[in-house]
């Protein structure tokens, strides 16, 4: 197998990528002659990029020396269409023996998509039919919907839809893979996840991190296709579909898509951008783009109704954390004293992986006092960081021709209408600058009287 990723110098390779194939290097999940192929436009050798990823590296890798012989890079411009016969010829010389299994990861920003794809195909590196050779496309598919459309319209000319595999990695997560399985697998749950029993969802994605090295790259995206176009979506479309009537995998896009298709944003939302961002690498000055997308709406389904769905992601919060809030509307009952709170069911995702459940019970003692309880169900609770674990699961999925954990085009397409008109009315909304998690969630607060953020 040749495992090839374009744009193999950038912080994904690093960070997420070589570990995730290590690990699965370490659990024998890949085949026994396999290359990873960085291919990438810096002048490096083969010595050179290993040596990048190792000052990148954290963590334990004990059986790296033997690993790291597998990696090798190709310098390319792969902007350059001209360049992939060249390429083409160099797979043939150098790894006829694994090009039967051939993965391409575009690790690149979404503009080079079409031109990777087309050097690719037009050089019948990737040929239709030809299940054993697979693209991955990292997140955004596309930069709108327009060019989304048009990248999508081209690869599906050329290759089969099951050789295409378009990746958001919050789907690998743990706690996403458990969503429907605690709404499906349980009577008590699924009776209760609705309108009338649920006041508000909340889908919490904080980062204590700013943009970094990634100036370039983020300040086209923004929270808003960085993050609510695919991570935060696809977590809303899991929480909120309806039950699919059979567990394949098509039956559930097909009620996740329906989600998508009938979100309504409401005039409630906010945008931030944290102070200093400006002078990060690569920010052009007077830069408008938000780091920070607070955003109220609704689900135009019979389950949901007026139920308002509260969407919050950023950079340079407190701390990194992401979970999912549901909070049931009040109880009937009334006691002497200890008012019940509303119950609360919280899927954390990071940096805990657990469930817990707040509830109301009796205080102990000789009066009838309500009192609030935490049931705590706590998973993986040893493991730290489980991001290399997502990709790990997902590259694994890719080799063995699963794409259940990834998305379909109707899914990519329905998000990207809600996020073009977002971007349209964005440019009308102030843009908040804040110094800390503090400060912005003190103005959100604000704009949000209704709810506790
Ligand atoms: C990526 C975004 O898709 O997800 C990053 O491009 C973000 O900006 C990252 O930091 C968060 O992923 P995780 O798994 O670390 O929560």
């Amino acid at each position: 197998m040749i495992f090839t990723i374009f744009g193999a110098t950038g912080d994904l390779t690093t960070k997420k990528l070589i570990p995730a194939l290590y690990n699965l290097y370490i659990e024998s999940q890949l085949p026994e002659e396999f290359t990873v192929l960085g291919i990438g436009r810096r002048d490096y050798d083969d010595a050179g990029f290993i040596a990048e990823i190792e000052a990148g590296m954290q963590g334990d890798y004990a059986e790296w020396d033997v690993f790291k012989v597998h990696i090798q890079y190709y310098r390319m411009d792969f902007s350059n269409i001209d360049a992939f016969s060249a390429f083409s010829a160099m797979l043939k010389t150098h790894y006829a023996g694994q090009l039967r299994d051939k993965i391409f990861y575009l690790a690149t920003a979404p503009r080079f998509f079409p031109i990777i794809a087309e050097g690719l195909i037009q050089n019948h590196i990737v040929v239709r039919g030809d299940l054993r050779s697979k693209i991955v496309f990292e997140k955004p598919f596309g930069e709108d919907l327009a060019s989304a459309k048009s990248y999508n319209r081209m690869l599906l000319q050329s290759i089969d839809e099951s050789q295409v595999y378009r990746i958001d990695h919050y789907l690998g997560k743990e706690m996403l893979q458990n969503i429907l399985i605690v709404r499906f697998a349980n009577k008590i749950f699924e009776n209760i996840w609705n309108f009338k029993h649920i006041d508000h969802i909340k889908i919490i994605a904080y980062e204590s991190e700013t943009v970094k090295q990634r100036g370039g790259y983020y300040d086209q995206s923004g929270a808003l296709k960085d993050m609510v176009q695919n991570h935060l979506f696809q977590t809303l479309a899991l929480v909120a579909m309806d039950s699919p009537t059979g567990l394949n995998d098509r039956l559930i896009k097909d009620e996740k898509v329906k989600v998508l298709q009938r979100i309504v944003m409401s005039d409630d939302i906010m945008f931030g951008q944290y102070a200093g961002y400006l002078d990060e690498k690569g920010i052009p000055s007077g830069s408008k783009t938000e780091t920070f997308a607070a955003l109220k709406l609704y689900i135009n389904t019979s389950r949901w109704q007026h139920t308002p769905f509260y969407l919050i992601t950023g950079k340079k919060m407190d701390e990194k954390l992401f979970r999912i809030v549901i909070t049931f509307k009040d109880s009937s009952f009334f006691f002497e004293k200890g008012q019940p709170e509303k119950n609360q069911l919280v899927i954390e995702v990071y940096p805990r992986e657990g469930i817990e459940i707040l509830f109301n019970g009796k205080a102990p003692g000789l009066q009838a006092y309500a009192m609030p309880m935490k049931l705590d169900y706590c998973h993986l609770c040893n493991t730290i960081g489980n991001t290399p674990e997502a990709y790990e699961k997902l590259i694994l999925d890719v080799i063995h021709d699963d794409a259940s954990l990834f998305t379909r085009w109707d899914e990519i397409e329905a998000s990207w209408e809600i996020i073009d008109a977002l971007e349209m009315i964005k440019h009308f909304e102030p843009l908040v600058i804040y110094e800390n998690q503090t400060a912005i969630l003190a103005k959100l607060e604000t704009l949000w009287k209704e709810v506790k953020i």
